[in-house]
């Protein structure tokens, strides 16, 4: 039976049919197509072009615009890399977990990577369409703060910029009282019957992780036995690799802005550089990296 497929997605292919058309198009690619393209279906590349839409004629600009939304749409499948592996992790399937959060690091290290596509704009470049940008700054970017709160780095303060969308602020409200990808990985922990306080378990999930002695002498224990077959010490170096990328990220952005921009105030209102060393200082994991000194 065929089901009709919304235009915007392609319709599905079994491996029987495939292989017909191949021997039908004596091994070269299919070129006939009646209406778009399924490629075209699927990706919605004129949609995404539609997005491009630089406010300036600076030839500088749209490298900067596609490179945000290109770091954009790293965001997302972080965070959806992250909530899969707080599922995985609240169904106790480990295994996943870890798969998810390695995947994850593979993201963050593109995301990261992403940042060379700016190195080369120059105060005076910025400066040709800085202007026009008004008050729009990164700091107003709500999938960051997902980002952010999924790592436990939260605040009230970065959720109120988004009151005038209703939909995205309340999102954004239940993201900063939920469970953190840490939050979930120390319930598992505690499931498994290592000694997580109750007060770790049930703190105030609406602020930033602090570090806690007992969660850092707990992972000192676990990296007692460095060898891969402790699928516990894999966990914690996933983990460390996504605070350490994370944390590369954002020491590039501090970079970024002061070879683009120097001592300038921000366009989100900060005072720009100062203000953002001191948010990139913030510690994801606080907990893993203590108990390094520990071990
Ligand atoms: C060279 C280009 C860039 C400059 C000069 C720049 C500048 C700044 C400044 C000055 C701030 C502080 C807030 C304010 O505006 O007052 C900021 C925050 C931020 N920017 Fe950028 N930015 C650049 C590129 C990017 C890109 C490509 C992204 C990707 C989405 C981005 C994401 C962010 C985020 C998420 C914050 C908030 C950081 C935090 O809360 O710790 N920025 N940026």
């Amino acid at each position: 039976m065929t089901t009709r497929q919304s235009p915007s997605h392609p319709a599905p292919l079994d491996a029987g049919t495939r292989a017909a058309r191949a021997a039908g198009n004596a091994g070269e690619p299919t070129v006939e197509f009646a209406e778009a393209t399924p490629y075209e279906q699927y990706v919605g590349v004129r949609q995404l072009q539609a997005l491009v839409r630089p406010v300036t004629e600076h030839p500088a600009e749209p490298a900067f615009l596609v490179v945000t939304q290109v770091m954009e749409l790293w965001f997302t499948l972080l965070r959806r890399e992250w909530e899969l592996g707080q599922r995985q992790l609240r169904a106790d399937d480990l295994d996943a977990a870890i798969g998810s959060i390695r995947r994850s690091v593979h993201h963050l290290r593109s995301l990261d990577a992403t940042w060379g596509s700016l190195l080369w704009l120059t105060p005076a470049e910025f400066n040709g369409f800085r202007d026009q940008l008004g008050e729009a700054s990164g700091f107003q970017s709500y999938e960051y703060r997902h980002v952010e709160f999924l790592l436990g780095l939260k605040a009230e303060s970065v959720v109120r910029p988004h009151r005038g969308l209703p939909v995205v602020h309340a999102d954004l409200q239940r993201a900063l009282a939920a469970p953190s990808l840490e939050d979930d990985v120390l319930a598992y922990l505690a499931r498994r019957g290592l000694p997580v306080p109750a007060t770790v378990l049930e703190r105030d999930r609406t602020v930033t992780h602090e570090p806690d002695p007992a969660v850092t002498a707990l992972w000192a224990e676990v990296y007692t036995d460095p060898r891969p077959g402790n699928e516990l010490f894999t966990l914690g170096e996933a983990l460390t690799d996504v605070a350490e990328v994370f944390t590369t990220w954002r020491q590039r952005h501090v970079t970024a802005v002061r070879r683009a921009m120097g001592a300038k105030p921000g366009s989100g209102g900060s005072a720009g550089l100062a203000w953002l060393k001191r948010s990139a200082a913030r510690v994801v994991f606080p907990d893993l990296w203590a108990a390094r000194t520990v071990v």
